[in-house]
């Protein structure tokens, strides 16, 4: 027997009033990545067929997941979970066997977690997603008879007190049978606490109908958890990132703290290196073997080789440092980057779409920006590029070997040919030729027996 069909519905039509924010809810970012778009990754493992439901003004929404490849339906007033999903039935084919139901703001469930529930669900039933909270506050409470079978799920607000005390409770996480959905959603009512069209009812639907309702226990809460504020949004990622830090222990790379790093991307460690406390990670970001991540390091979109020194405060984004370069303390290597091997770069350097060979240095105070330095280059402090004139970027290359004493400005388009020296102060506005010694400032003069000046009114 093939395996049944089956369609995603991610409800994600709700306020999220208490975000208090312009940004809906599901928009905002877990590690990085909106909520809604871990959700509908997750439900890309399981179903090609997938449809969010979202507010009319939800446009954001819209344009997040316009290459996401779901489909889009419309919730015109929030009148609750059964409702959310009754606006998606006109989008779910008739002839899909099952409907997983998922929520836009429990951003960390496992595909893994869904396998499971498809598993235990029989053919026509009714499967739910189950967990037990030491705190259920808020949520909804799984009613189970005599023989243990679920009988339904009662709201807090709807609950006694005796059925306030049960732990175990209801995810929000549903497998349901596309036939039977037009009927009971059709049977929905909004006569409870909230004045609300509860999905959950549904449950009670399939028990009055004859039908088993299967469950399984999601052991590990931080899958489950929905966020409803800012506290559970920071506290969910906190844990995101702790799970990577204790995955890159096990795996051979040192995270000094694993409650101090924050991973909102991709990051990829090899072995024996070492990340120092407070360093924040986004998008992608691949480093290599035996590499000294120094502590309060920011970096972003970036490759670090074998054996680089990053040093404390460097903030890197959108670069590529090579193996054994040294980069920092408080180093700025901006989008464009290309540090070759043994490259050093110092403190209060700032670099933009700039390549060093190989054995190049600028270890304190300069801008390098739209340059391109040839091998065992040496800037000196206090070196700027004057790659913009107000208009247009113009480059500066720099063959091998070049000294650029401290504190030149080279002013662009312009050429540094191989071994050619600049003498310290320059201001380079032509070509300096291979060998030889450009000189661009004024010759110094000396007055012999100068006279300090001296105050003409007293101060009172
Ligand atoms: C719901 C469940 C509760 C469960 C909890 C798990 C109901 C009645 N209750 O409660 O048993 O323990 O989830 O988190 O279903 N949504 C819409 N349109 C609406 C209302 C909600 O799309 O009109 C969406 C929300 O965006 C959210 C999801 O449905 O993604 C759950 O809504 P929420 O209001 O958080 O449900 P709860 O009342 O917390
Ligand atoms: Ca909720």
């Amino acid at each position: 027997m093939s395996a049944p069909s089956l369609a995603v519905v991610i409800l994600a039509a709700g306020k999220g009033t208490r975000m208090h924010s312009s940004v809906p809810k599901v928009l905002h970012p877990l590690a990085g990545v909106p909520m809604l778009q871990r959700v509908v990754r997750t439900a890309c493992e399981l179903s090609e067929d997938i449809i969010v439901v979202t507010s009319p003004d939800a446009e954001a929404v819209r344009s997040e997941l316009a290459t996401a490849g779901v489909r889009f339906a419309v919730q015109e007033r929030q009148r609750g979970t059964g409702d959310a999903l009754a606006a998606a039935l006109p989008e779910i084919p008739a002839d899909i066997d099952q409907v997983l139901v998922l929520c836009g703001d429990v951003p960390l469930l496992a595909a893994a977690t869904l396998q499971r529930l498809r598993a235990v669900t029989a053919a026509g039933g009714v499967s739910l997603v189950t967990a037990r909270f030491p705190d259920p506050k808020g949520l909804g409470r799984i009613l189970r008879d005599g023989e243990g079978c679920i009988s339904g799920i009662v709201e807090e607000r709807d609950a006694t007190p005796a059925e306030r005390r049960i732990d175990e409770i209801n995810t929000g996480i549903y497998l349901l049978p596309r036939a039977r959905l037009d009927a009971w959603l059709g049977r929905l009512d909004a006569g409870n606490a909230q004045g609300e069209y509860y999905l959950t009812d549904i449950i009670r639907f399939a028990v009055e109908s004859g039908l088993a309702v299967a469950s399984i226990t999601c052991d590990d809460l931080t899958e489950v958890t929905g966020v409803n504020d800012r506290a559970g949004l920071v506290r969910l990622e906190r844990e995101f990132s702790r799970r990577v830090a204790e995955q890159l222990l096990a795996a051979g790379v040192t995270v000094m703290d694993p409650a101090r790093v924050d991973v909102r991307g991709e990051l990829h460690v090899g072995q024996d290196t070492v990340i120092d406390v407070n360093c924040v990670f986004t998008g992608k970001v691949v480093i290599g073997r035996n590499v000294q991540v120094g502590a309060h390091c920011v970096i972003e979109d970036a490759s670090i080789d074998d054996g680089a020194i990053i040093a404390p405060f460097t903030h890197i984004q959108g670069a590529h440092v090579g193996s054994e370069a040294r980069v920092g303390p408080f180093a700025r290597l901006r989008e464009g980057t290309d540090l070759g091997e043994r490259c050093r770069i110092g403190n209060f350097v700032e670099t933009k779409n700039t390549q060093l060979g190989a054995d190049s240095k600028a270890n304190h105070l300069a801008y390098l920006g739209d340059a391109i330095l040839g091998e065992g280059c040496n800037v000196g402090a206090g070196t700027i590029t004057c790659n913009y004139d107000g208009v247009d970027k113009h480059p500066t290359i720099l063959g091998d070997g070049v000294f650029v004493g401290s504190n030149s400005t080279l002013v662009a388009p312009v050429r540094v040919a191989d071994r050619a020296y600049v003498a310290a102060g320059s201001t380079i506005t032509s070509p300096v030729p291979a060998d030889g010694l450009g000189v661009g400032r004024a010759r110094q003069r000396n007055i012999a027996g100068w006279k300090r000046p001296k105050k003409t009114t007293e101060a009172d």
